[in-house]
């Protein structure tokens, strides 16, 4: 059954709709791309009686018989009509069909799944971190400072990106305030972007971490705890390894004194590994680590570790890079069978040979008043030096599922009067950033 061409403006607005497979399958023509889905994903996924469902309505409690009769476009071309087997209806909105079109549907003339290709990361030649003003994160209005927020977090977070950022126009270093580490300016400016940040199981609250060359304090942390000692080098790593859950974004501000910080994207360094020693990839990203600390300043000492494999990909997927997990200063020891161990370790030698090349290596001058911001899954960080002391930096961190539910927010606000708010729960963050560009280009 076919529909008469529509006149559309937007990119989610639907030109054709043809009912296939006897049903079972509907073809979308949007005015930007074509997707054919399954009639019963459709069934399964709509919200136009709620997000919740019950023990009858459960996707998993259904029979796969969902077949649609009828199907007609609305005159806005912005909502598509269809009528089920069983004589209900069903009204879908576009841009929600467009988004999920290359995650869930078949595009013709290709097999190959939009969401297939792995993502490259950046150089230290080309990388430009973005600037972000501060005044901007503290606007005037909640509505001001959620679209600064909505396009922070897409920065840091959604690919192709940097996953880092550098927030500029802060107010001056303030000493006495910082070294209390309660409410300080990176906590302030994480709690505005992402509406809280990590509370630490011994640290009071939402205390910072210092990192520090003179304090007496933090002279008895570096004990056994690289990070903590600034006399040596701090290789690449990510904060949290240790962590079962790491914690997804760190804001890391330059209080005193200077340093030589780095940062590398794991996922070019990942991309590099694979092109240069492809045998090596598999035994690289399957392979499991034990990485922990003990902690002697806490009492009584905490001891912290996990075991994992140095990358975790999404769910369901072989190539989409969600996380690293590294700290070689950190990891004890592969935990691999006998017979994989020695290809596994050669692998590990080669990702950290690659994390300290020049390439990929970005130095930064970390000084006073600087305040970058980065995704902790994909961008690694380090130090190579300290320039000037006394020397202070000051360390704060956001929780992945703090992350994951501001993102939404922040969407679902930003598509609102496009589409409907049931209509955003289920959506996967990738969707949400689609429907969110989708949006955007049309503007
Ligand atoms: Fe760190």
């Amino acid at each position: 059954m076919s529909q008469p061409l529509n006149e559309v403006e937007s990119p989610w607005g639907i030109v054709r709709c043809d009912i296939c497979s006897d049903g079972a399958a509907l073809t979308i023509a949007f005015s930007s791309e074509t997707f054919t889905f399954h009639a019963q994903w459709l069934h399964d996924a709509k919200c136009d009686t709620g997000t919740s469902r019950t023990a009858a309505t459960a996707y998993c409690s259904k029979l796969t018989d969902a077949r649609i009769i009828k199907a007609s476009i609305r005159s806005t071309a912005v909502d598509l009509d269809l009528v089920w087997q069983d004589g209900t209806r069903s009204c879908l909105p576009a841009l929600w069909l467009r988004a999920y079109g290359p995650l869930v549907g078949q595009q013709p003339s290709t097999t190959v799944p939009l969401q297939g290709t792995a993502p490259k990361g950046w150089l230290a030649n080309t990388l430009e971190i973005p600037h972000v003003d501060y005044q901007d994160i503290f606007a005037a209005t909640e509505d001001q400072c959620s679209i600064v927020a909505e396009s922070v977090l897409d920065l840091l977070l959604m690919n192709p990106s940097t996953g880092i950022i550098k927030i500029v126009n802060l107010p001056p270093p303030d000493l006495e305030g910082e070294h209390s580490k309660s409410n300080t300016l990176v906590t302030q400016v994480l709690k505005k972007l992402f509406g809280s940040v990590f509370q630490h199981p011994r640290r009071t609250g939402e205390k910072t971490f210092n990192v520090s060359s003179h304090h007496e304090e933090d002279a008895k942390r570096a004990h056994g705890l690289p990070n903590y000692d600034t006399a040596q080098v701090l290789l690449p790593h990510v904060d949290h390894a240790h962590y079962v859950h790491p914690i997804q974004i760190q804001g890391w501000y330059g209080l005193e004194g200077e340093s030589e910080n780095t940062f590398v994207s794991g996922l070019r360094a990942l991309q590099t590994l694979q092109d240069e020693a492809p045998d090596l990839y598999e035994p690289f990203v399957t392979s499991q680590m034990a990485v922990g600390r003990k902690v002697d300043y806490y009492s009584p000492p905490l001891r912290q570790g996990a075991v994992d494999s140095p990358v975790t990909f999404h769910p369901g997927s072989s190539t989409a890079v969600k996380r690293f997990r590294w700290h070689a200063h950190l990891t004890g020891s592969l935990v691999t069978p006998f017979d994989t161990f020695q290809l596994a370790r050669i692998a590990h030698q080669k990702f950290q040979e690659i994390l300290t090349r020049d390439s990929h290596l970005l130095r930064v001058r970390l000084r006073p008043g600087d305040l970058y911001v980065w995704n902790n899954f994909t961008i690694l960080h380090g130090r190579e030096r300290v320039l000037v002391t006394p020397r202070t930096g000051v360390g704060q961190t956001v929780p992945e599922q703090v992350v994951a539910d501001r993102y939404r927010e922040l969407k679902t606000k930003s598509l609102k009067g496009v589409l409907g708010e049931d209509w955003v729960v289920h959506m996967p963050s990738e969707v949400l950033f689609q429907a969110g560009e989708l949006v955007r280009g049309q503007t």
